[in-house]
């Protein structure tokens, strides 16, 4: 049986993983069996709380005999005072790195009964779809030299953008490879103007273009004109490939196309076994107050399926189990407005009626 390591993690995490869960245990109450096996270890800061350390070996070795990985999130303002190596955030980091999972797809979708929570205009917005591959264990996030240290006197922070060759070449592949299954476009994201990195990166991604993807459409932007183009005319885009850093941020604005942060999924891929998690972070100023919206994390459980198992009907059950959620007016604060037709829920509300909608919307197709 198939093992899914759970790291709940902090702040919200527990609170929307346990929706995420309950919505894989009804997934497997369709198909009659239990089909997944799973277990827990804590990480980040609920792990340095009882163990000094934000993951032991023991989680990292849960994680590596796993199939894959569920994850809620990391941090919070409790943890940030402590040093560098200890901090909730380097948990998150260790696992990307020691599983190889160099490719993060982040897959920003506009649904339409949420138009209107998006803070840019219904006609900008209007049937986004975009996947962002999100380069995930290089660039400025690894490199070497780092640190701080006192040079003549003087307090120097320093951290490295460094990008090697199959570095690129590889997730440029992934990217390529996602483009066509879509609209057969790929935009890279560089600063190829100021940075050799971001030279070598442009190379490279156009030789791999050239070498083997001539039917997917490439082309070529500024990281800061992408922050631009993104609020101007997000429909332009099908498929953006970036680096670190630039994938961190942009993500997090993509997002907000699409109304809130809250309900975009990602999945981490490159090594044997996938990491999934919403792309929102720990929100410790609502943690367990059964608000958060666990719609991003279903959603992980989705492209889990979908990725890690080879089970795109019940990842589309549950897409589409989140669509109707949405389209009978159930919403969670973050992107609740007041309206007619609409419903303010708290978490736990909004996993039950995830639910029930997979539970009543399959059964047609679970017969046949
Ligand atoms: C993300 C987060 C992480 C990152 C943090 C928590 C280390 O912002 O997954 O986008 O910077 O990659
Ligand atoms: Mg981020």
């Amino acid at each position: 049986m198939p093992k899914i390591c759970v790291f709940p993690g902090d702040g919200i995490g527990p609170e929307v993983v346990r929706e995420a869960l309950a919505v894989l245990r009804a997934i497997e109450e369709i198909s009659g069996a239990r089909s997944f096996e799973t277990e827990e270890e804590l990480l980040g800061g609920a792990s340095y709380d009882v163990h000094g350390v934000p993951m032991t070996d023991k989680a990292m070795g849960l994680a590596c005999a796993s199939d894959a990985i569920l994850l809620g999130a990391v941090g919070g303002p409790k943890w940030d005072p402590l040093p560098f190596e200890v901090r909730p955030e380097r948990a998150l980091l260790g696992l990307r790195k020691n599983l190889c999972l160099f490719a993060n797809l982040r897959p920003a979708k506009v649904f339409a009964p949420l138009l209107d929570a998006s803070p840019l205009r219904r006609e900008l917005v209007e049937g986004i779809d975009l996947m962002v591959v999100r380069e995930l264990t290089g660039g400025i996030y690894f490199g070497e030299p780092r640190g701080i240290r006192t040079e003549n006197g003087v307090e120097t922070g320093i951290n490295t953008e460094v990008y090697t060759r199959p570095e690129i070449e590889r997730v440029a592949r992934v990217a390529f490879d996602l483009a066509r299954k879509r609209s057969r476009r790929v935009t890279s994201v560089d600063k190829s103007n100021v940075l050799e990195s971001s030279e070598l990166w442009r190379k490279i991604v156009t030789e791999v273009h050239g070498r083997g993807y001539t039917d997917v459409d490439l082309s070529h932007m500024l990281v800061d004109n992408c922050a631009m183009q993104l609020v101007r005319h997000p429909k332009q885009f099908d498929v953006i490939v970036t680096t670190n850093l630039f994938g961190d941020i942009l993500t997090d604005e993509a997002s907000m196309i699409t109304g809130s942060i809250g309900m975009l999924p990602s999945a981490s891929l490159g090594g044997r076994v996938g990491l999934y998690e919403p792309i929102h972070g720990s929100a410790p100023d609502i943690a367990g107050k059964g608000v958060a919206n666990p719609l991003a994390t279903i959603l992980s459980v989705a492209m889990m399926l979908r990725y890690s198992f080879n089970r795109d009907a019940e990842a589309g059950w549950i897409e589409r189990a989140v669509e109707k959620a949405l389209a009978d007016g159930y919403r969670t604060g973050d992107i609740y407005r007041a309206g007619s037709g609409v419903r303010r829920v708290g978490t736990v509300e909004m996993g039950d009626v995830v639910r029930k909608n997979i539970m009543t919307n399959t059964q047609g197709e679970v017969k046949r």
